[in-house]
């Protein structure tokens, strides 16, 4: 215990400190004459127990008392004042200031052990109790430090939930679009079939119509019907109309197939369902199956190029990984937009693959990522974008998706001359199991 005696009589200090000496209990006993000291020295020696005369020159012990007080730290120092006053108001002043306990001078040691106990006790409560608020305030500070990292991860829940059931909703509407689109590519292949037919007719029908005209030259009467005919051939465009068809058909035809893939594409992308369900895949059809998903997003800004080698087949869940290739496509096409340049921008893909993986690396020219950022683009709710653009989930669930989902590799950089890239390599099998 540290215990501060201030007086502004030598010899009384003198007393005090004898007295101090010879209790039994550690005390560490500091003597201070000059009354405006007071406050500096409980600070800097972290006095426990201050023993206080009243009246002294310069500055009162009341005037000490109420420093001290103010002082919030200093709040639970125990304050005992000396004093021989028969005054009983500077007496009640003092312990509306903040004193605790009062020791009559002169000293009787006896009196003084006793005041000492109880002071030592009360401090060393408040002390216990700090402690225990301290350490309380840290908990709750952990505490919420936890309660956020629950949140975010509730919130990364529901966001993966939500993507499973846009998956499960776009696989159900594919299926849908999947039943018309059958018979209305099964009708236009039959309608091209029937145009052939009425085309042949229709010719067998020109044929006997010009013998039928060259035959009947000479009379007029019939001669109004053969105008009749070809003046509606005319208004109708009814040549064009003959040669367009087939074309017309043909293209409907293409169309339809084109719809199908897309089709059968999304519900590839949708069919995540199954977490850990892998298979054999070509990483080259996952690619082209995410390009046709973001080209329309593309069309008129940006070109898309792509260099795709002859890659192994290789055990993934090609949904997963089409959603990590559409994930970083889009944030190119993203990154190019923002810059509203007046020329296109540019995004390379590229696939290869070396001994027992295959790599993809998908560049771009747009802004780059800021070399502050880049450490921090696979953590989950990192985004740059504003409130509703982004959810900074996109890279941190393709991380996920490659290295925990896939044992692969996903890094992000800068090119040299501007643009991000993205390289991820992949093994063609998942370590340490034959099969899954
Ligand atoms: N091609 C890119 N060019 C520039 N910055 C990028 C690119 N791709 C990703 N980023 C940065 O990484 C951040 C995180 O991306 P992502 O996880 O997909 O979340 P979000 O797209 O919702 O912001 C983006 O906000 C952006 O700052
Ligand atoms: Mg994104």
């Amino acid at each position: 215990m540290k215990i501060l005696v201030v007086d502004d009589e030598r010899l009384n200090l003198k007393v005090a400190e004898a007295y101090l000496k010879n209790m039994s209990g550690e005390f560490e006993v500091i003597l201070c004459q000059n009354p405006l000291e007071v406050e500096k020295l409980v600070v800097e020696n972290d006095i426990d127990i201050v023993l206080l005369d009243i009246i002294m020159p310069i500055m009162n012990g009341t005037e000490v008392i109420e420093q001290l007080r103010k002082n919030h730290y200093l709040n639970d120092v125990q304050i005992i004042i000396l004093t021989a006053l028969s005054d009983a108001e500077t007496f009640k002043v003092c312990f509306d200031k903040g004193a605790d306990d009062f020791l009559k001078k002169p000293i009787d040691v006896n009196e003084l052990q006793a005041r000492l106990k109880a002071a030592i006790k009360t401090r060393n409560n408040a002390k216990i109790l700090k402690k225990m608020y301290q350490r309380l305030k840290e908990q709750n500070l952990e505490l919420k430090e936890l309660n956020k990292v629950i949140k975010e991860a509730q919130f990364y829940m529901i966001q993966k939930e939500k993507l499973a059931s846009i998956g499960e909703l776009a696989a159900g509407v594919a299926h849908e679009i999947n039943n018309p689109l059958g018979y209305v590519g099964s009708n236009i292949e039959t309608m091209n079939n029937f145009a052939e037919k009425i085309k042949q007719v229709v010719d067998v029908y020109r044929k006997s119509f010009a013998g039928l005209e060259q035959l009947e030259t000479q009379n007029k009467e019939g001669q109004a019907y053969f105008t009749n005919v070809h003046d509606a051939e005319r208004k109708f465009k009814f040549n064009f109309v003959m040669d367009e068809l087939n074309s017309i058909m043909k293209d409907s035809g293409e169309g339809i197939e084109r719809i199908s893939k897309i089709v059968q594409t999304l519900k590839n992308f949708a069919r995540t369902g199954a977490e850990n369900e892998t298979a054999y895949s070509n990483l080259n059809s996952t690619v082209e199956e995410a390009l046709l998903i973001v080209k329309n997003e593309a069309k008129y800004t940006i070109d898309i190029e792509t260099h795709l080698e002859e890659v192994p087949e290789m055990e993934c869940n090609s949904g997963q990984l089409g959603q990590v290739i559409l994930n970083i496509l889009v944030n190119a096409i993203q990154a190019i937009k923002a810059q509203n340049r007046s020329d296109r921008g540019h995004i390379t893909i590229m696939t290869g693959s070396a001994e027992n993986s295959v790599f993809l690396k998908i560049l771009d020219d747009g802004p780059g990522i800021p070399e502050e950022v880049l450490g921090k683009i696979f953590d989950p709710f990192f985004t740059t974008k504003d409130v509703g653009q982004g959810t900074g989930l996109g890279l941190s669930i393709s991380h996920d998706i490659i290295v925990n989902k896939h044992n692969g590799m996903i890094t992000a950089g800068n090119n040299p001359d501007g643009g991000a890239w993205f390289y991820i390599t992949i093994p063609l099998k998942k370590e340490g199991t034959d099969c899954l």
